[in-house]
């Protein structure tokens, strides 16, 4: 496997290996992916096998310009007025963390789609997935590179830990900038929908194209028809059991010590520590995501930081959840995620 920084001939070296039908990791705005040529059958069978993620869960494509649209996805089934919200979204939000679902071209094998008649495509904003995605043929299929139903990477390390020995290429760009991944929102059918909050607030959306059905993401189990088939509940589990909180409820949890506490902001923080009625062990592992309470700084660090408390000597994590709006509602769901999983539930549930 080679583990390389992002350089020119790093990219050549990625795309050839693309072009083979081989695996890349690769940085993206929002997470790591884990790249295969779109076009490719095998070289996507691959990426669901090295995953082991189930074959009913489509794959996003990534595209380098919005021309290449038209290879990927077709546009003549949409209506007219669904076009024009399209090209709307496309100007204001790519190169950028927005996946549209679109009805798909023929030419992208259905098992990138999951047998679906509709494709997930994206434009990154992070220049080398771009040139890799233009020099490789167009478009890419990528999604997050971690193990299925494991913490999203935001550094290239994240992917050499847990899927080193299983692909071709590790391309390091660094910390993501973005590290939540991709909104993705359904275009294909009458209304648009919102199937999984992401790094573009759905509040942006609704001022650029007026207002969109959230109901797969507020209530998954009663919308009784599509949400994002990879939105299950136990996604994103970090391996310690992890709980949430609102402010309110998190600042009245008593330390232990084989817990780790999250804080969202340094003012809930501080606030718990004034309640706490013992003097807490230095070794008390205390996180906080953003010092000031912004959502960006937030988002950018969470995976992150549940990386790094899986090693810690400790069986669960306290998480505040963040003020539910904008990109807080992206947090907020993949911590709840995360809290679901059968892995992180406690015992005695
Ligand atoms: O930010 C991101 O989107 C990252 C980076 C690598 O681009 N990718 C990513 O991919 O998060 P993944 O595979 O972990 O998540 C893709 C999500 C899943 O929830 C999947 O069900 C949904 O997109 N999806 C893909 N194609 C779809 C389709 N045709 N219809 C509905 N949902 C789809
Ligand atoms: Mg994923």
């Amino acid at each position: 496997m080679k583990f390389l920084p992002v350089s020119a001939e790093s990219l050549e070296m990625a795309a050839q290996i693309l072009i083979q039908g081989g695996l890349v990791a690769f940085p993206t705005e929002t997470v790591y992916g884990l790249g295969a040529d779109a076009f490719n059958p095998q070289a996507l069978a691959k990426v669901f096998e090295v995953k082991e993620r189930p074959a009913f869960d489509p794959l996003i494509i990534h595209i380098a310009s919005a021309e290449t649209l038209d290879k990927v996805a077709d546009l003549s089934l949409l209506s007219g007025k669904m076009r024009e919200k399209l090209f709307l979204l496309i100007k204001n939000f790519w190169a950028g963390p927005l996946s549209i679902v679109l009805p798909k071209n023929k030419n992208i094998p259905d098992i990138a789609t999951a047998g679906l008649s509709t494709a997930a495509i994206r434009m990154p904003d992070n220049e080398a997935a771009l040139k890799l995605i233009s020099i490789s043929g167009g478009a890419v299929a990528a999604p997050s590179a971690n193990p299925f139903g494991s913490l999203s990477p935001t550094k290239a390390e994240h992917v050499r830990v847990k899927l080193g020995n299983k692909i071709d290429m590790i391309l390091n760009g660094g910390q993501t900038k973005i590290g939540l991944e991709s909104t993705v929102l359904d275009l294909s059918g009458d209304k648009i929908k919102l199937l999984r909050p992401g790094g573009v607030p759905k509040e942006a959306i609704e001022k650029l194209i007026g207002p969109i059905d959230d109901t797969s993401v507020t209530e998954p189990k009663h919308s009784g028809g599509k949400t994002s088939p990879g939105q299950l509940e136990s996604h994103y589990a970090p391996k310690k059991a992890l709980s949430v909180f609102e402010r309110e409820e998190i600042i009245r949890q008593p330390f232990q010590t084989d817990g780790a506490f999250l804080f969202y902001d340094n003012s809930a923080k501080n606030e718990w520590l004034e309640t706490q009625s013992q003097r807490l062990p230095k070794t008390a592992i205390i996180k906080v995501l953003s010092e000031t309470g912004s959502a960006q700084e937030a988002a950018s660090r969470l995976f992150e930081t549940l990386h790094k408390l899986e090693y810690f000597n400790i069986t669960h994590i306290s998480a505040q959840l963040a003020p539910n709006e904008g990109l807080g509602i992206a947090i907020n769901d993949r911590l709840k995620r995360g809290s679901l999983s059968p892995a992180a539930r406690p015992a005695a549930l």
